[in-house]
């Protein structure tokens, strides 16, 4: 079996201090990627700041005889999201691969939530990821690059607790296939995840006897395949941990069409075909759905 190389590669890795961003940069740079290890090293909340998350990271990829360089700028700021792709050009002098990953919580019921948790949450997870994209896209788009967007199921199913973070993960889909579109044509191919692992984001929801089976090196392989140059497709969503892989789509239903107007009573009276799901219908983009809408009205 012939193995995945990255050689002459150059990889940005966002919030790879810790976790799953952590073991993203130790794999990729082990198959001969060179790695910008991004970290602001603040706490899971946000708080503070620290070089040394990611100067770590960068020291066991040099002592595994890998090469990487450490940058503690901050996504959520556009100098922050400039310096690490001005980084990766003075170290490297090209960008390959992106990898956004880097992320806060904030965790509040609705009722109790702030302006402060929701800007925060979504500045990190979901403005840090168009920063750095928007600064490293002339680089990728140069060299047929990958970017990686890190969603989550939270995002793709909400969750009771995170109305800023799943609205954040969530955007990050509408992101991931939009730049899918627009990054087609120079060959630039986005897509994303939606990991489970244990990590420190994790270790207080997750029982202990996971941490092993949900390690982060369960979720990497899939990061590292979506980054290579042979990948396949753009513009998707996938659910990755445990050893567990499987892609997760929006489909549209069969639906109720009335050609001469819809009633409020149509729509009471229809409920059921309306909410029918099967057979379903799955869009590569919004000119499908549209297309489909234009043939079931004509
Ligand atoms: P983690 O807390 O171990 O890693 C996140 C890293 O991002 C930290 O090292 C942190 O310092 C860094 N970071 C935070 N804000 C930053 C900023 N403004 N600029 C630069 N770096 C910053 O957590 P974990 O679990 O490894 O999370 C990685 C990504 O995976 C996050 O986007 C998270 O939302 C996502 N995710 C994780 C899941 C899990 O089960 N662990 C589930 C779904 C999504």
């Amino acid at each position: 079996m012939s193995e995945l190389r990255y050689d002459g590669k150059v990889a940005i890795i966002t919030g790879a201090g810790h976790g799953l961003g952590r073991q993203h940069a130790l794999e990729l740079a082990s198959r001969g990627a060179k790695v910008v290890v991004n970290d602001l090293g603040g706490d899971l909340h946000g708080e503070g700041a620290s070089t040394s998350p990611a100067q770590e990271v960068v020291a066991e990829i040099v002592k595994n005889g890998g090469e990487a360089v450490a940058n503690g700028g901050n996504v959520a700021t556009e100098e922050g999201a400039a310096s690490i792709v001005q980084t990766a050009i003075d170290t490297f002098g090209r960008i390959d691969i992106l990898i956004n990953n880097a992320g806060i919580l904030r965790d509040k019921s609705f009722k109790n939530i702030g302006t402060a948790e929701w800007d925060a949450v979504i500045a990190v997870h979901l403005r840090g990821a168009f920063l750095v994209t928007k600064a490293a896209w002339p680089h990728l788009v140069e060299s047929a690059g990958r970017v990686v967007n890190t969603s989550s199921p939270a995002g793709l199913f909400g969750n009771f607790g995170q109305a800023n973070y799943s609205t954040a993960k969530m955007g990050l889909v509408g992101f991931t296939r939009t730049l899918a579109a627009e990054g087609k044509k120079a060959g630039v191919k986005v897509n994303a995840i939606a990991p489970v692992a244990y990590t420190r984001m994790t270790a207080d929801l997750f029982p202990a006897e996971f941490a092993e089976k949900l390690g982060v090196e369960q979720v990497t392989p899939l990061v590292v395949f979506l980054a290579h140059e042979s990948v396949p497709d753009s513009g998707q969503v996938y659910t990755v941990g445990g050893g567990h892989i499987a892609k997760i789509f929006v489909a549209e239903g069969p639906g109720f069409t009335k050609k001469d107007g819809l009633s409020v009573e149509d729509i009471r009276d229809n409920w059921d075909q309306i909410s029918a799901q099967d057979p379903f219908a799955i869009y590569a983009n919004i000119g499908e759905q549209t297309t489909a809408t234009f043939q079931a009205l004509a």
